[in-house]
């Protein structure tokens, strides 16, 4: 069997601590193969974005595994963690702000710009991407003079700019009259189908769920079985829950690929192209100067003692001990 494109192994996510403490995910097991749709349903707070931002490498989890082809996550440094994103991974969030100072054509190249691509190909490759989306007229307007369909189309460019093997998808058609959606769903189940582009996508839609090969459903943090669901999501305690057909069962059996890898530890999400803002959750794009300033900073010497955890994780546990 090859190797799924991502793999988690016993996820546990738990924000805050003490009284304020909240357990989103409570174990999830889950194989993605490569080429899948997958589309991630459950009701609101259920955990479908705290699970797309593990799976993203957007945040670590407080216990538990992600692996990317094969190679567990843990111990790779921020630094490593944003090359991997930026290479491996395209967002179509809708948290994701276009910058509105710049030029769509320079909003959808700014990861080939991060990842350090001459600025010749930037332009050519951008404007084939948007060409692919029927943009290409536009390459010159500011992203804020854009309508919502025009904006999520650019946000899918810039989501395939730089070949991705996953992109994620956070109800990708949330803000979309039905017309738009459908195309917008048709660009990126075009990519799935023409390009091989695994899709992981959140949504409340019914019908776009549907689309996707496969369905996983989770209930107060947990992946529940299609029958439980049904029954209003009643989750039988044990392995009974645990045994779902979605859930991968290569990770229950022995010789998971990260036999012996440390326990999740608090993870510096401070760089790169997207990261995940600790206290209101919003996903932000780092501009170039961003990231030139976070290379800087990663060229200090690492701090030690007891404030060398990272102050970008404070609702892990131990983070800032
Ligand atoms: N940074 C955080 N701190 C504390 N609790 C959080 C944080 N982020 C999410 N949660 C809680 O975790 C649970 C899961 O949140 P999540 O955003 O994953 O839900 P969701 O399934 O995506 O919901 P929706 O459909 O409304 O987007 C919710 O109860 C939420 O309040
Ligand atoms: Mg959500």
């Amino acid at each position: 069997m090859t190797v799924p494109v991502l793999e988690t192994e016993n996820l546990v996510k738990i924000y805050g601590r003490g009284e304020t403490r909240f357990d989103a995910l409570k174990g999830i097991n889950l194989e993605i193969g490569k080429g899948e749709s997958l589309a991630i349903v459950g009701k609101s707070g259920s955990g479908k974005s705290t699970l797309m931002h593990l799976l993203a490498l957007l945040d670590g989890p407080t216990h538990g595994v992600v692996a990317l082809e094969g190679r567990p996550t843990n111990d790779l440094s921020a630094k490593e963690l944003n090359e991997l994103r930026n290479s491996a991974f395209g967002f179509v969030f809708q948290q994701f702000f276009l910058t509105p100072g710049q030029t769509v054509l320079e909003n959808v190249t700014l990861p080939l710009k991060i990842a350090g691509v001459p600025a010749a190909e930037r332009k050519r490759r951008g404007l084939a991407a948007l060409e692919q989306l029927e943009m290409g007229d536009k390459a010159q307007n500011k992203a804020t003079d854009l309508s919502g369909g025009q904006k999520q189309r650019v946000v899918i460019a810039r989501a395939l700019i730089n070949d991705p093997s996953v992109i994620f998808a956070d109800e990708p058609t949330g803000n979309l009259d039905s017309a738009t959606s459908r195309v917008v769903e048709d660009i990126l189940f075009g990519l799935n189908r023409d390009k091989g582009i695994t899709l992981v996508v959140v949504t409340h839609d019914e019908d776009l769920a549907r689309r996707c090969s496969r369905q996983i459903h989770l209930v107060d943090g947990r992946i529940v079985p299609e029958a439980e669901k049904a029954a209003g999501g009643v989750v039988v305690p044990g392995p009974a829950a645990a045994d779902d057909a979605a859930q991968a069962p290569a990770a229950q059996a022995a010789g998971t690929p990260w036999d012996g890898a440390p326990e999740a530890a608090p993870r510096e999400d401070t760089g790169g192209l997207t990261v995940k803002e600790p206290r209101t959750g919003a996903i932000v794009m780092l501009s170039e100067a961003d990231v030139a300033e976070i290379a800087r900073a990663a060229q200090q010497p690492p701090r030690t003692g007891k404030h060398s955890a990272s102050p970008s994780t404070p609702e892990q546990p131990g983070a800032t001990a």
